[in-house]
């Protein structure tokens, strides 16, 4: 019998069992909880047993989790389908431990840069370099869609309470909208403008930069314009095409994927805001989530435990979808932040051979902070007809100390939250609660049927200090290795996101359409139909 079918078939004779009762075992909390520092994982709310926690770990060590683990941060050619390293943890290599690609070490070159994007911080931030006319920045704006936007934004909320740059804004959606809004109000004479674009050709991206620029022109001579960009990319003779200083422009290596990237330049908007030093403690916080990754036994892995699961949860049970739902405003963006990394990563249909996967790959990713979720969509998953299974994280303590008596109110909303899933309320409670309130006979039943509340259902709730810089980049490192140790067991190509490619090929065919350049005999009806009526 392979793991897979053990695996089903732990599942298959457990599955209506008391999640709740396995805590009769007064063990379960320590046996199913791990920890990394401060950084705690329970996933004791989970219908896991020993028996398949086991069959779990024997599933990644045979599809060779620590051996792949191992090459990627070796620098190995993992990214099959673009011959690519894949080396984002070269980035919070604060060690300087060398890392080979093809043989040579990329280390001094990380290292450098790294302390080229604080320079330009410490002296954008001082007011040393300053604008065209001397005065120093107010604003920088982030143009960069995907991860070149999702990243920063994410980590630059997350870290308000460490805001003491200028401002910093975001802009993504090629909807002049977007950038129309962000602008409205800034000052082009005092807003750097830096383009983040690993290939500074993504049309998004290089459509807003040439309205940013004209927006700039406003207050800048086209002699000037220089001091007031900056450019995030992989492709230097692109950049200086668009008039980008090369002292401005941060470059970095193929080997940092897009959604992999908020560790280096593509960072450098969250430097300017926080500033370098604490800059370098979220890469600290990610490079030992690296070390604890690379080096705990698999039983107590972090992301390996996160991934084992994901796995169970998606291909054993068949839930399709999991929630994050951080008790932490400022991981507002955390979710759509992961459904990049995750998604983009694990969405994928064939394995590294290009042979249709025997089974499902990632699963659909969403959430939203609680507890403003508990008042939207969780009315599904308590009482909805799919089982959702719940991330939940929270911090011991917020940064508001005065205001300790609302953190304590949100640790008990999350805490309340899993329990709720876990225990659910039976027919029987659910009339007892009825009889209190006045009801009898057939009325009493359909009022009490409405508030039985299934339970069972599985969540993991992960536990931190507070939500610093460090504990961020802890966070962001460990859904990394997670959907790593997912795409291995699942013997896909996390790496690659040829999924993306058609609809831009066909968005750029589209638009003479559009434009009355070009006639539509040739698509579809619905295509057809809708462009008619434009
Ligand atoms: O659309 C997919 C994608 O290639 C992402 O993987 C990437 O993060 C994003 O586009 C932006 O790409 P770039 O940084 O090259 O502009």
């Amino acid at each position: 019998m392979s793991i897979w079918q053990s695996l089903s078939g732990n599942f298959e004779t457990n599955a209506s069992r008391s999640i709740l009762g396995l805590f009769d075992d007064p063990e379960r909390f320590a046996s199913f909880s791990a920890r990394c520092g401060d950084y705690l994982l329970d996933y004791s709310k989970t219908n896991l047993d020993a028996e398949a926690k086991s069959l779990l770990l024997d599933l990644a060590r045979s599809c060779g989790v620590e051996a792949k683990r191992d090459a990627m941060f070796a620098g190995n050619a993992i990214n099959q389908t673009e011959n690519r390293a894949v080396l984002h943890t070269a980035l919070r290599n604060l060690s300087g431990r060398p890392v080979l690609v093809d043989g040579v070490d990329v280390m001094p070159d990380v290292l450098e840069t790294l302390e080229a994007m604080k320079t330009f911080s410490a002296r954008v931030r001082s007011g040393e370099l300053a604008s065209a006319s001397g005065a120093p920045f107010t604003d920088v704006v982030n143009i960069g869609i995907g991860g070149s936007d999702l990243g920063p934004v994410m980590a630059n909320i997350a870290l308000s309470p460490y805001h003491d740059g200028p401002r910093v804004h975001f802009v993504s959606n090629v909807d002049g909208a977007d950038i129309h809004d962000t602008l409205k109000g800034l000052d082009p004479a005092t807003t750097l403008l830096i383009i983040a674009s690993k290939t500074f050709t993504t049309i998004e991206t290089m459509t807003n930069a040439e309205t940013g620029k004209k927006w700039l022109l406003q207050a800048v001579s086209e002699e000037r314009i220089g001091d007031h960009l900056a450019a995030l990319s992989t492709a230097r003779d692109k950049t200086a095409e668009f008039g980008i200083p090369e002292n401005h422009v941060f470059g970095f290596a193929d080997w940092v994927g897009g959604r992999y990237s908020v560790w280096g330049p593509i960072g450098l908007s969250v430097m300017l805001s926080i500033g370098p030093e604490n800059f370098t403690d979220f890469l600290q916080g990610a490079e030992e989530m690296d070390t604890h990754f690379r080096e705990t036994p698999l039983e107590e892995n972090l992301p390996v435990l996160l991934a084992l699961v994901g796995i169970w949860h998606s291909n054993i049970c068949g839930y399709a979808t999991r929630a994050v739902l951080p008790y932490d405003q400022r991981l507002l963006r955390l979710p759509a932040y992961l459904q990049q990394l995750d998604m983009e990563s694990n969405g994928k249909g064939v394995d590294m051979e290009g042979n249709p996967l025997p089974r499902h790959s990632g699963p659909i990713v969403w959430g939203e902070p609680g507890t403003n979720g508990q008042h939207a969509f969780y009315q599904l998953i308590h009482q909805g007809t799919r089982v959702v299974p719940c991330e939940f994280l929270v911090a011991r303590r917020g940064h508001e100390s005065e205001l300790a008596h609302q953190h304590r109110l949100l640790l008990a909303n999350c805490l309340a939250q899993s329990e709720a899933l876990m225990i659910g309320r039976s027919m029987d409670e659910a009339r007892e609660l009825m009889r209190e309130q006045g009801f009898e006979g057939a009325e009493l039943e359909k009022q009490a049927a409405h508030r039985v509340f299934p339970g069972n259902r599985p969540s993991v709730t992960m536990m931190y200090n507070i939500l610093d810089p460090k504990t961020l980049g802890k966070i962001i490192a460990l859904y990394e290795h997670r959907v790593f140790v997912e795409g291995v067991i699942w013997g896909i190509n996390s790496f690659d996101q040829w999924g993306v490619e058609l609809g831009k090929v066909l968005a750029t065919r589209m638009l003479p359409l559009i434009e009355g350049e070009a006639t539509s005999e040739d698509k579809d009806g619905s295509t057809r139909g809708l462009l008619a009526t434009l």
